[in-house]
């Protein structure tokens, strides 16, 4: 059965727009966890936009699941990562200015400093994913430089509108999962997934786990927490093929 990831950084964006205690993304993760989630996934920005560190440290201690920690290939975040320890790290682009993470990692332009902090969070006992796009280059420079994960980066696919479009992306990430998994590296999701693109991708056997925050949120807002993680949660199980 595939996995799912929760993202919370938007409870933490609401909160941060008043600039006080609530919601607090604590809270939005227990709810998630006990209505089924698998992961609870946040993104501490160099510009802490969302996820303080605080909540960082929080969550360490009251996630039940796994704890997966976005964070952009730098040094000042591989020292919190290995102070806070989180179930894993999933490396990420950042740009200052973007609305959220556009665009994969390009693991091949930055060959050498990933490598070197990959190297950094493995001494640590940290297992790494990077989040690429469905490329086969990206997917095979992942593997060089020491990934045990990749995130496949679905944007592009659930941003494509006509039948084609998303036929062709569709198709670059079942390449892409393949190869990892041929690499021995396992296989994740995440961006732009909701209730209604999530499920062809539920057919592809390699992806053990979609990270959903938006989709997630937007929904809970509407009809609650536990109801909107269950029901994604309950689409994941009725359809994946992993045995
Ligand atoms: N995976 C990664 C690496 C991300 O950066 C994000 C966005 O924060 C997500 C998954 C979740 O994307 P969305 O909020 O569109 O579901």
């Amino acid at each position: 059965m595939a996995r799912l990831g929760v993202n919370v950084d938007h409870v933490a964006t609401l909160r941060q727009a008043r600039g006080g205690r609530e919601p607090d993304p604590i809270a939005a993760a227990v709810l998630a966890e006990l209505a089924g989630a698998d992961g609870i996934v946040v993104h501490l920005r160099e510009d802490r936009r969302h996820i303080q560190d605080r909540d960082l440290q929080i969550l360490r201690q009251t996630v039940q699941s796994k704890l997966d920690l976005e964070m952009a290939a730098d040094e000042a975040m591989v020292k919190i990562a290995l102070s806070v320890r989180p179930d894993f790290v999933t490396l990420v682009p950042e740009r200052r200015q973007e609305l959220t993470t556009e665009g994969g990692l390009d693991v091949a332009g930055h060959r050498e400093r990933i490598k070197d902090i990959i190297a950094r969070l493995h001494e640590g006992d940290i297992p790494v994913s990077l989040f690429i796009e469905p490329d086969l280059e990206q997917v095979r420079t992942a593997h060089k430089v020491g990934a045990d994960l990749v995130e496949l980066h679905t944007g592009r696919y659930a941003n494509a509108v006509s039948f084609k479009d998303v036929q062709t992306e569709f198709d670059n990430i079942v390449q892409a999962a393949k190869l990892s998994g041929k690499l021995a590296m396992r296989v994740n999701a995440g961006h732009g997934l909701n209730y209604f693109n999530v499920s062809r991708l539920l057919t592809v056997p390699e992806i053990e786990e979609y990270n959903i925050g938006h989709s997630i949120m937007a929904r809970a807002l509407l009809v609650g927490m536990d109801r909107a993680v269950r029901e994604m949660k309950a689409l994941i199980d009725s359809q994946t093929q992993i045995p």
